[in-house]
């Protein structure tokens, strides 16, 4: 199989609550390569745009206002089977649900403020990472 990249982002939760460092090394313990890494505050229309296929949900509004409330951290991943292994590691978008050992589990506080964010699929990654990252930014 061959090595394929998905996006992350760190969200202001964990940022807020002191878990980058914890989660960057569960990350390294998946055995993902970090190939782009940028601390920056999203602005509104970034978040609008990012989340645009939410929109018609009635938690657009508050997912918009939590992804802009304090830092996050962007990322890019890549391993084998990248977009499947970090959306395992993640866990469930409600850590209720989340299995032991995932991110989602450790450290989410409730079902929005879930701590990180994942590509669902080869399309959507494709199009995170360079709303991200520029080529150069990816190492
Ligand atoms: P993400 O896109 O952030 O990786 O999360 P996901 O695929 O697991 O979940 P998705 O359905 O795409 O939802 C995006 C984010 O919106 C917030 N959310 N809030 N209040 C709610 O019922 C609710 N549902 C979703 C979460 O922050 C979720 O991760
Ligand atoms: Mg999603």
């Amino acid at each position: 199989m061959s090595l394929e990249r998905t996006f992350g982002i760190i969200k202001p939760d964990a940022v807020a609550n002191g878990h980058v460092g914890a989660i960057l090394t569960m990350i390294k313990e998946a055995g993902f390569r970090v190939v782009g890494m940028r601390m920056q505050r999203l602005s509104k229309l970034e978040a609008e745009a990012f989340y645009s296929v939410h929109k018609e949900r009635g938690f657009f509004n508050g997912l918009v206002t939590f992804m802009t409330e304090g830092p996050v951290v962007v990322l890019a991943l890549e391993r084998e089977n990248a977009i499947a292994r970090w959306r395992e590691l993640m866990g469930a978008t409600n850590p209720a649900n989340a299995a032991e050992g995932t991110i989602r589990k450790s450290f989410a506080e409730n079902i929005e403020r879930n701590s990180v964010h994942g590509s669902d699929a080869v399309e959507t990654a494709a199009q995170e990472i360079p709303f991200f990252f520029s080529g150069s930014e990816l190492l």
